[in-house]
C-alpha cells in the first residue's frame, strides 16, 4: 500500500470562534484538528493532561473543550499565559456551544519547565510520580532560522517563542511584538549544545511527572538553517528516550502551505530544502 502522510486541516476559524481572536497572536500554535486527533485517542477522561511549553494554550484550549480531562500548562512568558487566560475566558462563556458536563478545567502557570517539578510542586494535592495521565506538546528550537536578515530573525524568534520582555505597552502585548531582549531561559534563544541540554532537563522531568503507562507526544516542525535541514525532531526524539521512556512511533503530517516568509526564503535560496511535513512522536512510560 502506498504511504500517505495525514493532512494538516486550517484551525483559524473554529480556533477564532471558540477562543477568541488573541490566541491567534502566537507565532508557533499547534493545529487544533491534529490535537483533537490526538486527544481522541489519548485523552484519559478525568486525568490530567500537562502541556510544559503551553504557549497559547491549544492543549489545554481542546483538552478542556472536549474530553473533559484537566489540564495544566506551563510557559515562561508571562504575556502567553496571559493569553492563556482570556483565551480560556472567552471559552467558558461558550461552554453552552458545548457539552458542558463534558468539559475540564485547567490552570496555567507561569515558570520554567526546566524546573517542572519544583514549579508543579506547589499545587494542591500533587504526586511527583503520577501526576500526568498524558503530556502533549511543541517544544521551541533553537535559533531555527539564523543568517536571515534582522527583520525575518525577529519574526522567526518568536515563532521559537523567543518573547523576552518585548513587551512595550500593555495594548501592544498582543500584536506581533516588534522588539526582542536576550532573555536565557527561553529555550527558543538556546544554540547548539545548550539548547540540547536544556531539552533534555525538560524531558527528563516530564519523564519523572507522568505516571507508568502514560503517553508523551511531541509535535516538532524541522526547520532549515544556513540552508540545511536541522532535525529537530530527531534531535528530541532522542532526548526523550534517553529520558526513558520507550518510542511507541512517529507520524508525517503533510502542511497544507509553507508560510510566508518560508517563501520568501525559498525565493532567495532556491536550492535550499523545503520543509513539508511536521512530525507527531509518540512516547509512554513503562508500566511500574
Ligand atoms: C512552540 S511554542 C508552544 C506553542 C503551544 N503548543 C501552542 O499551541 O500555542 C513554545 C513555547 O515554549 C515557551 N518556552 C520557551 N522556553 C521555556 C521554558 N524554559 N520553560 C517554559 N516555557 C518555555 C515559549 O514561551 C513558547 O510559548
Amino acid at each position: 500500500m502506498m504511504y500517505k502522510p495525514l493532512v494538516l486541516e486550517r484551525d483559524d476559524s473554529l480556533r477564532k470562534r471558540l477562543f477568541g481572536e488573541t490566541v491567534m497572536t502566537h507565532p508557533a500554535k499547534m493545529n487544533l484538528h491534529q490535537l483533537c486527533h490526538y486527544l481522541t485517542i489519548f485523552h484519559v477522561r478525568g486525568g490530567f493532561l500537562l502541556d510544559p511549553f503551553g504557549g497559547s494554550g491549544t492543549a489545554m484550549l481542546a483538552a478542556g473543550a472536549q474530553y473533559g480531562m484537566y489540564v495544566a500548562t506551563v510557559d515562561l512568558a508571562p504575556h502567553f499565559v496571559e493569553m492563556q487566560r482570556r483565551a480560556w475566558d472567552t471559552f467558558s462563556r461558550s461552554f453552552e456551544m458545548l457539552d458542558s458536563d463534558r468539559c475540564g478545567d485547567y490552570l496555567a502557570i507561569q515558570g520554567d519547565s526546566r524546573a517542572l517539578g519544583a514549579t508543579l510542586a506547589s499545587l494542591d494535592g500533587y504526586d511527583e510520580d503520577t501526576f500526568a495521565d498524558l503530556i502533549i506538546t511543541s517544544p521551541p528550537y533553537a535559533d531555527a532560522f539564523s543568517g536571515q536578515s534582522r527583520g525575518k530573525s525577529i519574526v522567526a524568534a518568536a515563532a521559537c517563542g523567543t518573547t523576552g520582555k518585548s513587551v512595550v505597552s500593555r495594548h501592544s502585548q498582543f500584536n506581533q511584538p516588534n522588539r526582542y531582549d536576550a532573555n536565557h531561559n527561553n529555550i527558543g534563544n538556546l544554540k547548539g549544545t545548550d539548547y540540547l541540554q536544556s531539552m533534555a532537563q525538560v524531558w527528563r522531568e516530564c519523564a519523572h511527572v507522568l505516571r507508568h503507562g502514560g503517553y508523551l507526544i511531541c509535535v516538532t516542525r524541522d526547520c532549515v538553517r544556513d540552508q540545511a535541514i536541522v532535525p529537530i525532531g530527531k534531535q528530541n526524539h532522542d532526548l526523550i528516550v534517553s529520558a526513558g521512556l520507550s518510542f511507541v512511533r512517529c507520524d508525517d503530517w503533510q502542511i497544507p502551505q509553507q508560510s510566508f516568509w518560508r517563501i520568501l526564503y525559498s525565493k532567495k535560496f532556491p536550492d535550499a530544502p523545503t520543509i513539508s511535513t511536521e512530525q507527531v512522536w509518540i512516547f509512554r512510560k513503562q508500566v511500574a
